[in-house]
Protein backbone atom coordinates (compact mmCIF):
# COMPACT_ATOMS: atom_id res chain seq x y z
CA UNK A 1 0.00 0.00 0.00
CA UNK A 2 1.29 2.73 -1.11
CA UNK A 3 1.07 6.37 1.14
CA UNK A 4 1.61 8.79 -1.83
CA UNK A 5 -1.23 11.77 -1.30
CA UNK A 6 -2.39 11.20 -4.85
CA UNK A 7 -3.21 7.14 -4.94
CA UNK A 8 -6.77 6.03 -4.64
CA UNK A 9 -8.42 5.41 -2.27
CA UNK A 10 -8.03 8.29 -0.01
CA UNK A 11 -10.78 7.71 2.46
CA UNK A 12 -9.44 4.40 4.69
CA UNK A 13 -6.04 5.52 4.23
CA UNK A 14 -7.12 8.87 5.98
CA UNK A 15 -9.14 7.05 8.79
CA UNK A 16 -6.25 4.29 9.23
CA UNK A 17 -4.21 6.96 9.80
CA UNK A 18 -6.31 8.93 12.07
CA UNK A 19 -6.90 5.88 14.13
CA UNK A 20 -2.84 5.50 14.28
CA UNK A 21 -2.41 8.85 15.20
CA UNK A 22 -5.00 8.07 18.38
CA UNK A 23 -3.45 4.97 19.33
CA UNK A 24 -0.09 7.00 19.41
CA UNK A 25 -0.88 9.75 21.16
CA UNK A 26 -2.74 7.28 23.98
CA UNK A 27 0.20 5.06 23.96
CA UNK A 28 2.64 8.31 24.40
CA UNK A 29 0.89 9.39 27.08
CA UNK A 30 1.11 5.62 28.46
CA UNK A 31 4.35 6.39 28.39
CA UNK A 32 5.13 9.81 29.85
CA UNK A 33 4.28 7.34 33.50
CA UNK A 34 7.42 7.49 34.58
CA UNK A 35 7.98 10.61 35.92
CA UNK A 36 5.10 9.77 38.37
CA UNK A 37 6.07 7.99 41.74
CA UNK A 38 4.45 4.78 42.50
CA UNK A 39 2.92 5.71 45.57
CA UNK A 40 0.75 2.68 45.42
CA UNK A 41 2.59 -0.74 45.39
CA UNK A 42 5.16 -1.59 48.16
CA UNK A 43 7.80 -2.20 45.72
CA UNK A 44 9.68 1.11 44.94
CA UNK A 45 12.69 1.70 42.90
CA UNK A 46 14.08 3.82 45.17
CA UNK A 47 15.10 4.16 48.80
CA UNK A 48 16.05 7.59 49.98
CA UNK A 49 18.75 8.87 47.54
CA UNK A 50 19.76 4.97 46.78
CA UNK A 51 18.55 3.31 43.12
CA UNK A 52 17.32 -0.02 44.45
CA UNK A 53 17.06 -2.49 41.35
CA UNK A 54 17.28 -6.43 41.48
CA UNK A 55 18.14 -8.44 43.05
CA UNK A 56 17.48 -5.87 46.00
CA UNK A 57 14.05 -4.66 46.75
CA UNK A 58 12.74 -2.47 48.88
CA UNK A 59 10.01 -4.54 50.95
CA UNK A 60 8.44 -8.11 51.25
CA UNK A 61 8.02 -9.32 47.58
CA UNK A 62 10.00 -7.23 46.18
CA UNK A 63 13.62 -8.55 44.27
CA UNK A 64 14.89 -11.88 44.82
CA UNK A 65 13.49 -13.91 47.43
CA UNK A 66 17.40 -14.74 48.59
CA UNK A 67 17.54 -11.41 49.08
CA UNK A 68 14.31 -9.93 50.93
CA UNK A 69 15.49 -11.20 54.53
CA UNK A 70 18.49 -9.03 54.79
CA UNK A 71 17.48 -5.94 52.40
CA UNK A 72 14.43 -3.72 54.00
CA UNK A 73 13.81 0.41 53.13
CA UNK A 74 12.39 2.02 56.72
CA UNK A 75 11.68 5.49 55.99
CA UNK A 76 14.09 6.19 53.23
CA UNK A 77 16.74 4.40 54.85
CA UNK A 78 17.39 0.98 53.02
CA UNK A 79 18.92 -1.69 55.98
CA UNK A 80 21.19 -4.63 55.93
CA UNK A 81 19.68 -6.92 58.65
CA UNK A 82 21.80 -9.81 60.20
CA UNK A 83 21.65 -11.73 63.10
CA UNK A 84 23.99 -9.03 64.78
CA UNK A 85 21.88 -5.92 63.59
CA UNK A 86 20.57 -3.66 60.97
CA UNK A 87 22.90 -1.84 59.47
CA UNK A 88 22.57 0.86 56.93
CA UNK A 89 23.53 0.73 53.26
CA UNK A 90 24.86 3.80 51.92
CA UNK A 91 25.30 3.04 48.35
CA UNK A 92 25.29 -0.29 46.31
CA UNK A 93 27.36 -0.54 43.55
CA UNK A 94 25.33 -2.63 41.00
CA UNK A 95 28.12 -3.08 38.15
CA UNK A 96 30.81 -4.94 40.81
CA UNK A 97 28.13 -6.68 42.72
CA UNK A 98 29.53 -4.51 46.38
CA UNK A 99 27.28 -2.70 48.53
CA UNK A 100 28.57 -0.38 51.62
CA UNK A 101 27.39 -0.73 54.89
CA UNK A 102 28.29 1.58 58.12
CA UNK A 103 27.73 -0.13 61.56
CA UNK A 104 26.26 3.03 63.96
CA UNK A 105 28.21 1.35 66.45
CA UNK A 106 31.46 0.95 64.53
CA UNK A 107 34.39 3.48 65.69
CA UNK A 108 36.35 5.64 62.99
CA UNK A 109 39.37 8.29 63.63
CA UNK A 110 36.86 11.10 64.81
CA UNK A 111 34.68 9.28 67.45
CA UNK A 112 35.07 5.45 68.68
CA UNK A 113 32.74 3.75 70.84
CA UNK A 114 31.76 0.52 72.10
CA UNK A 115 30.97 -1.60 69.52
CA UNK A 116 28.50 -4.92 69.60
CA UNK A 117 29.40 -7.39 66.99
CA UNK A 118 29.27 -7.46 63.59
CA UNK A 119 28.34 -10.84 61.31
CA UNK A 120 27.08 -11.99 57.90
CA UNK A 121 24.33 -14.94 58.39
CA UNK A 122 25.63 -18.36 56.76
CA UNK A 123 24.08 -19.23 53.48
CA UNK A 124 22.94 -15.44 52.70
CA UNK A 125 24.04 -14.47 49.24
CA UNK A 126 26.54 -12.12 50.93
CA UNK A 127 30.02 -12.47 51.99
CA UNK A 128 32.72 -9.94 53.13
CA UNK A 129 34.41 -7.54 50.52
CA UNK A 130 38.44 -8.36 50.16
CA UNK A 131 39.07 -4.30 50.42
CA UNK A 132 38.36 -4.54 54.08
CA UNK A 133 40.76 -3.88 56.85
CA UNK A 134 39.22 -5.04 60.38
CA UNK A 135 41.29 -3.32 63.28
CA UNK A 136 40.22 -4.66 67.00
CA UNK A 137 40.60 -1.82 69.06
CA UNK A 138 40.70 -1.74 73.38
CA UNK A 139 41.42 -5.75 73.41
CA UNK A 140 42.17 -6.80 76.23
CA UNK A 141 46.18 -8.34 76.73
CA UNK A 142 44.54 -11.71 77.59
CA UNK A 143 42.39 -11.33 74.66
CA UNK A 144 42.74 -15.18 72.50
CA UNK A 145 43.53 -12.68 68.76
CA UNK A 146 47.21 -12.45 70.94
CA UNK A 147 47.61 -15.91 71.83
CA UNK A 148 50.99 -16.60 70.05
CA UNK A 149 50.10 -20.34 68.79
CA UNK A 150 47.26 -18.14 66.62
CA UNK A 151 48.55 -16.13 64.73
CA UNK A 152 45.33 -14.22 64.19
CA UNK A 153 46.90 -10.39 63.85
CA UNK A 154 48.53 -8.95 61.47
CA UNK A 155 51.90 -7.93 62.81
CA UNK A 156 53.58 -6.53 59.74
CA UNK A 157 51.84 -3.65 57.88
CA UNK A 158 49.48 -3.98 60.60
CA UNK A 159 51.37 -1.90 63.31
CA UNK A 160 51.24 0.96 61.20
CA UNK A 161 47.31 0.66 60.69
CA UNK A 162 47.17 0.24 64.65
CA UNK A 163 49.44 3.30 65.03
CA UNK A 164 47.36 5.44 63.08
CA UNK A 165 44.21 4.74 64.96
CA UNK A 166 45.20 4.96 68.02
CA UNK A 167 47.11 8.41 67.36
CA UNK A 168 43.12 9.41 66.87
CA UNK A 169 41.79 11.65 69.11
CA UNK A 170 38.88 9.42 69.39
CA UNK A 171 40.64 6.59 71.24
CA UNK A 172 39.82 8.97 74.56
CA UNK A 173 36.54 7.88 73.66
CA UNK A 174 37.24 3.98 74.36
CA UNK A 175 39.40 4.81 77.39
CA UNK A 176 42.58 5.22 76.05
CA UNK A 177 45.32 7.53 75.68
CA UNK A 178 45.97 9.32 72.76
CA UNK A 179 49.56 7.06 71.25
CA UNK A 180 48.50 4.07 73.54
CA UNK A 181 51.23 1.37 73.39
CA UNK A 182 49.33 -0.84 70.30
CA UNK A 183 49.28 -3.60 72.66
CA UNK A 184 45.66 -3.98 72.81
CA UNK A 185 45.01 -3.44 68.89
CA UNK A 186 45.02 -5.93 66.34
CA UNK A 187 44.63 -5.75 62.22
CA UNK A 188 42.34 -8.56 62.47
CA UNK A 189 43.01 -11.73 59.77
CA UNK A 190 39.21 -12.44 59.04
CA UNK A 191 39.26 -14.00 55.79
CA UNK A 192 41.13 -17.04 57.57
CA UNK A 193 40.27 -16.63 61.05
CA UNK A 194 36.36 -14.90 60.95
CA UNK A 195 35.12 -15.83 57.88
CA UNK A 196 31.90 -13.92 58.07
CA UNK A 197 32.40 -11.78 60.78
CA UNK A 198 33.46 -10.35 64.14
CA UNK A 199 32.63 -11.95 67.82
CA UNK A 200 33.57 -9.03 70.18
CA UNK A 201 32.91 -10.38 73.06
CA UNK A 202 34.51 -13.68 72.52
CA UNK A 203 37.50 -12.18 71.34
CA UNK A 204 37.40 -9.58 74.23
CA UNK A 205 38.05 -6.54 72.14
CA UNK A 206 35.71 -3.08 73.26
CA UNK A 207 35.30 -1.44 69.13
CA UNK A 208 36.11 -2.24 65.88
CA UNK A 209 37.17 -0.01 62.75
CA UNK A 210 36.86 -1.37 59.45
CA UNK A 211 39.03 0.63 56.43
CA UNK A 212 38.16 -0.46 53.10
CA UNK A 213 40.43 2.55 51.65
CA UNK A 214 43.73 4.63 52.80
CA UNK A 215 43.41 7.77 50.82
CA UNK A 216 46.33 8.95 52.71
CA UNK A 217 48.75 6.50 54.67
CA UNK A 218 49.56 9.20 57.05
CA UNK A 219 46.39 11.08 57.95
CA UNK A 220 43.92 8.60 59.54
CA UNK A 221 41.32 11.11 59.58
CA UNK A 222 40.98 10.58 55.98
CA UNK A 223 40.85 7.02 55.69
CA UNK A 224 37.50 5.74 54.74
CA UNK A 225 35.93 3.66 57.24
CA UNK A 226 32.86 1.26 56.32
CA UNK A 227 32.38 -2.49 55.09
CA UNK A 228 32.30 -3.85 51.80
CA UNK A 229 29.92 -6.87 51.05
CA UNK A 230 29.84 -8.33 48.05
CA UNK A 231 26.76 -10.12 46.87
CA UNK A 232 26.21 -12.85 44.61
CA UNK A 233 25.18 -11.72 41.21
CA UNK A 234 23.62 -15.01 39.92
CA UNK A 235 20.22 -14.29 40.46
CA UNK A 236 18.86 -12.57 37.10
CA UNK A 237 16.44 -14.53 35.04
CA UNK A 238 14.80 -14.37 31.67
CA UNK A 239 11.62 -13.85 33.56
CA UNK A 240 13.04 -11.08 35.52
CA UNK A 241 14.65 -9.29 32.03
CA UNK A 242 11.44 -9.63 30.67
CA UNK A 243 9.32 -8.36 33.15
CA UNK A 244 12.09 -5.63 33.68
CA UNK A 245 11.72 -4.60 30.00
CA UNK A 246 8.07 -4.09 30.16
CA UNK A 247 8.50 -1.34 32.74
CA UNK A 248 7.67 -4.24 35.60
CA UNK A 249 9.50 -4.49 38.91
CA UNK A 250 10.66 -8.52 39.60
CA UNK A 251 9.35 -9.69 42.46
CA UNK A 252 7.86 -12.95 44.13
CA UNK A 253 4.62 -14.32 45.66
CA UNK A 254 4.37 -14.00 49.22
CA UNK A 255 3.40 -17.94 49.85
CA UNK A 256 5.08 -20.28 47.16
CA UNK A 257 7.97 -17.05 46.98
CA UNK A 258 7.81 -17.93 42.66
CA UNK A 259 7.98 -15.09 40.47
CA UNK A 260 6.16 -12.27 39.71
CA UNK A 261 6.21 -9.16 38.13
CA UNK A 262 5.09 -5.96 39.60
CA UNK A 263 3.71 -3.25 37.35
CA UNK A 264 3.26 -0.16 37.99
CA UNK A 265 -0.61 0.23 38.79
CA UNK A 266 0.07 -2.17 41.50
CA UNK A 267 -0.96 -5.14 39.65
CA UNK A 268 1.07 -8.38 39.87
CA UNK A 269 1.62 -10.70 37.22
CA UNK A 270 3.39 -14.11 36.43
CA UNK A 271 5.19 -12.64 33.03
CA UNK A 272 5.37 -9.14 32.36
CA UNK A 273 3.40 -5.66 32.04
CA UNK A 274 2.64 -5.28 28.24
CA UNK A 275 -1.23 -5.18 27.90
CA UNK A 276 -2.20 -4.57 31.33
CA UNK A 277 -1.79 -0.86 30.94
CA UNK A 278 0.68 1.20 32.83
CA UNK A 279 3.56 -0.17 31.25
CA UNK A 280 6.51 2.11 29.94
CA UNK A 281 9.82 2.24 28.76
CA UNK A 282 11.63 4.85 27.39
CA UNK A 283 11.90 3.47 23.74
CA UNK A 284 8.45 2.73 23.47
CA UNK A 285 8.38 6.81 24.01
CA UNK A 286 11.53 7.45 21.66
CA UNK A 287 9.74 5.38 18.80
CA UNK A 288 6.44 7.32 19.57
CA UNK A 289 7.82 10.50 19.53
CA UNK A 290 9.91 10.04 16.38
CA UNK A 291 7.00 8.84 14.81
CA UNK A 292 4.44 11.76 15.48
CA UNK A 293 5.74 14.24 13.44
CA UNK A 294 6.06 12.10 10.34
CA UNK A 295 1.98 11.02 11.20
CA UNK A 296 1.17 14.74 11.30
CA UNK A 297 2.82 15.48 8.29
CA UNK A 298 1.12 12.73 6.23
CA UNK A 299 -1.85 13.63 7.73
CA UNK A 300 -1.22 17.11 6.84
CA UNK A 301 -0.10 16.36 3.31
CA UNK A 302 -3.52 14.65 2.55
CA UNK A 303 -5.95 17.11 4.30
CA UNK A 304 -4.27 19.91 2.07
CA UNK A 305 -3.68 17.20 -0.75
CA UNK A 306 -6.77 18.56 -3.75
CA UNK A 307 -9.21 15.41 -3.57
C1 LIG B 1 0.76 9.68 44.67
O1 LIG B 1 1.23 10.66 45.59
C2 LIG B 1 1.19 11.98 45.11
C3 LIG B 1 1.82 12.89 46.14
O2 LIG B 1 2.01 12.26 47.35
C4 LIG B 1 -0.28 12.34 44.82
O3 LIG B 1 -0.33 13.66 44.30
C5 LIG B 1 -0.86 11.37 43.81
O4 LIG B 1 -2.23 11.63 43.63
C6 LIG B 1 -0.70 9.95 44.30
N1 LIG B 1 -1.13 9.00 43.26
C7 LIG B 1 -1.88 7.93 43.54
C8 LIG B 1 -2.18 7.05 42.37
O5 LIG B 1 -2.26 7.64 44.65
C1 LIG C 1 -4.15 1.79 45.81
O1 LIG C 1 -4.36 1.07 47.01
C2 LIG C 1 -5.70 1.08 47.45
C3 LIG C 1 -5.78 0.35 48.80
O2 LIG C 1 -4.53 0.03 49.27
C4 LIG C 1 -6.58 0.39 46.41
O3 LIG C 1 -7.94 0.44 46.81
C5 LIG C 1 -6.44 1.12 45.07
O4 LIG C 1 -7.16 0.44 44.07
C6 LIG C 1 -4.99 1.20 44.67
N1 LIG C 1 -4.85 2.01 43.46
C7 LIG C 1 -4.21 1.58 42.38
C8 LIG C 1 -4.12 2.56 41.26
O5 LIG C 1 -3.70 0.48 42.31
C1 LIG D 1 0.47 -9.63 44.37
O1 LIG D 1 -0.94 -9.78 44.29
C2 LIG D 1 -1.51 -10.50 45.34
C3 LIG D 1 -2.99 -10.65 45.05
O2 LIG D 1 -3.52 -9.48 44.52
C4 LIG D 1 -1.24 -9.75 46.65
O3 LIG D 1 -1.78 -10.49 47.73
C5 LIG D 1 0.25 -9.60 46.84
O4 LIG D 1 0.51 -8.83 48.01
C6 LIG D 1 0.86 -8.90 45.65
N1 LIG D 1 2.30 -8.87 45.79
C7 LIG D 1 3.00 -7.75 45.70
C8 LIG D 1 4.46 -7.89 45.89
O5 LIG D 1 2.49 -6.65 45.47
C1 LIG E 1 32.40 8.37 62.58
O1 LIG E 1 31.48 7.67 63.40
C2 LIG E 1 30.42 8.47 63.88
C3 LIG E 1 29.59 7.60 64.82
O2 LIG E 1 29.18 6.43 64.20
C4 LIG E 1 29.60 8.97 62.70
O3 LIG E 1 28.56 9.80 63.14
C5 LIG E 1 30.51 9.74 61.75
O4 LIG E 1 29.77 10.12 60.60
C6 LIG E 1 31.70 8.90 61.34
N1 LIG E 1 32.61 9.69 60.55
C7 LIG E 1 33.18 9.21 59.42
C8 LIG E 1 34.11 10.15 58.74
O5 LIG E 1 32.95 8.09 58.99
C1 LIG F 1 25.44 -17.98 43.95
O1 LIG F 1 24.10 -18.39 43.92
C2 LIG F 1 23.85 -19.53 43.12
C3 LIG F 1 22.35 -19.72 43.04
O2 LIG F 1 21.75 -19.70 44.28
C4 LIG F 1 24.60 -20.71 43.73
O3 LIG F 1 24.38 -21.86 42.94
C5 LIG F 1 26.09 -20.40 43.78
O4 LIG F 1 26.77 -21.42 44.45
C6 LIG F 1 26.32 -19.09 44.53
N1 LIG F 1 27.72 -18.71 44.40
C7 LIG F 1 28.46 -18.38 45.46
C8 LIG F 1 29.86 -18.00 45.16
O5 LIG F 1 28.03 -18.41 46.59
Amino acid sequence: MSLSPTSPPFKPITISLFLLFLQSSYSYANAALPIIPINNTTCQTTCGTIPVKYPFGTGYGCGHPAFSPYISCNRGTLLFSTRTGAYTISSIDYPSNTIMVNDPFMSNCSSMQNSGSFGIDGGSPFSLGKENIFVLLGCSTTSPVFDPKEDLCDTGSGTRVCRGLYSCKGVNDIGLPQHAPINTCCVYDYESNAGLGLDLPKLQCSSYASVYEFVDQGDPMKWKFGISLVYNDSYGSDDCRNCEDSGGLCGFQSLDKSFACICRNGVNTTTNCFGRGYAWSGTIALKVQTMLPIIGGIMLSLILSPF
